[in-house]
């Protein structure tokens, strides 16, 4: 005697599951038009100009054998392909589009979604004109008041070495990190690097480094970038100390200076904020600069913050020869 058990059979296979939701004219419309944009239904309904019901009812098929997915938004839900469809999945719907591209229903559906989407871009186009004037506050108010500046840190070099030379409480360092291979931060003052440290912990790339900039404790050619921003004007000898920045960057690194321009602002203030220096004329700076053995030497006066009461500030930058 033997006895004949059945396995249960039922498959795991993801393309299997979804091959089915293919055989239907309508839904490989509809993953056509949603491969190229998110739409919502009532977008839909207009391009392929078919009744909602049947619209929504395709939808749920395709959203159930995971074609596709949505996100909500206030009342609308907008449809997509699904991001994370597995290559079998996705060579299957290659073949079937081929086949189906060339069609007359799918040509215009690609000529009415062009309109639907032209109206989107008009939507758009149409909240700035009446958003120009609150657009800086309202940006500042949505992604915060550094956002509008947030496209430049795409232009660091992710092999830097950058150092933050008077780094302060580490403003820079916090922002900059995440884009350079290590930030060398150094700072004299053992109050203000207590205050990076807790700023800057759990970041393997930055280290800080307790100095003084006339003697940094940074090795000969360490770094790719060199940043003193607010800080010179506390040296007693500028011109010492950019020698001694050239002598921790690399051939070719760049010295990066925002500091005050000469200012009227009285002997009260400089007493208050314990600055050496009433601000610097440019001029000046540039003579330091070419003594110390920089090159390429730019100067530039940058536009007053008008929240800002301090004085107005500018911007060196300058390699090393
Ligand atoms: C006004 S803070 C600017 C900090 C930071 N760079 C920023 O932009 O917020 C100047 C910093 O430079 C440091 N500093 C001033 N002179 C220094 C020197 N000779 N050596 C090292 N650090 C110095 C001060 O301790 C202070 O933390």
């Amino acid at each position: 005697m033997f006895s004949c058990a059945y396995m249960n059979t039922t498959t795991s296979s993801p393309l299997l599951e979804r091959l089915s939701a293919l055989g239907d004219e309508t839904r490989t419309r509809i993953l056509a038009l949603l491969e190229r944009s998110e739409m919502t239904v009532s977008e839909l309904c207009s391009v392929m100009q078919i009744p909602q019901p049947s619209v929504s009812r395709h939808l749920k098929t395709l959203t159930s054998d995971g074609w596709i997915e949505a996100r909500a938004d206030g009342r609308s839900r907008h449809y997509r392909l699904a991001d994370k469809l597995e290559p079998a999945s996705l060579e299957l719907w290659r073949i079937v589009r081929e086949e189906v591209a060339a069609t007359d229903p799918f040509g215009s559906d690609t000529e009415r979604a062009k309109g639907v989407l032209q109206q989107r871009r008009r939507r758009s186009a149409a909240f700035f004109a009446e958003a120009a004037g609150r657009w800086d506050d309202l940006r500042a108010e949505l992604f915060g008041s550094s956002a509008a500046f947030a496209p430049l840190l795409g232009l660091l070099d992710p092999s830097w070495t950058v150092g933050d030379l008077g780094t302060g409480t580490g403003a820079l360092a916090d922002t900059v990190s995440p884009f350079v291979r290590r930030v060398v931060c150094v700072d004299r003052s053992d109050e203000m690097l207590a205050a990076a440290r807790i700023r800057l912990e759990g970041r393997p790339n930055v280290d800080l480094r307790a100095g003084e900039l006339e003697h940094l404790p940074v090795e000969d050619e360490e770094l790719d970038v060199a940043v003193l921003a607010l800080v010179l004007h506390y040296v007693v000898q500028p011109a010492t100390v950019l020698a001694e920045v050239r002598r921790t960057l690399r051939p070719g690194g760049s010295i990066v200076v925002v500091d005050m321009r000469a200012h009227q602002h009285g002997v009260g203030y400089l007493e208050d904020m314990g600055h050496v220096w009433p601000g610097f004329a440019t001029d000046m700076v540039e003579r330091w600069l070419t003594d110390a053995g920089f090159g390429a030497i730019r100067l530039a006066s940058l536009r007053p913050d008008l929240d800002a009461s301090g004085p107005p500030l500018f911007l060196a930058s300058a390699t090393r020869k």
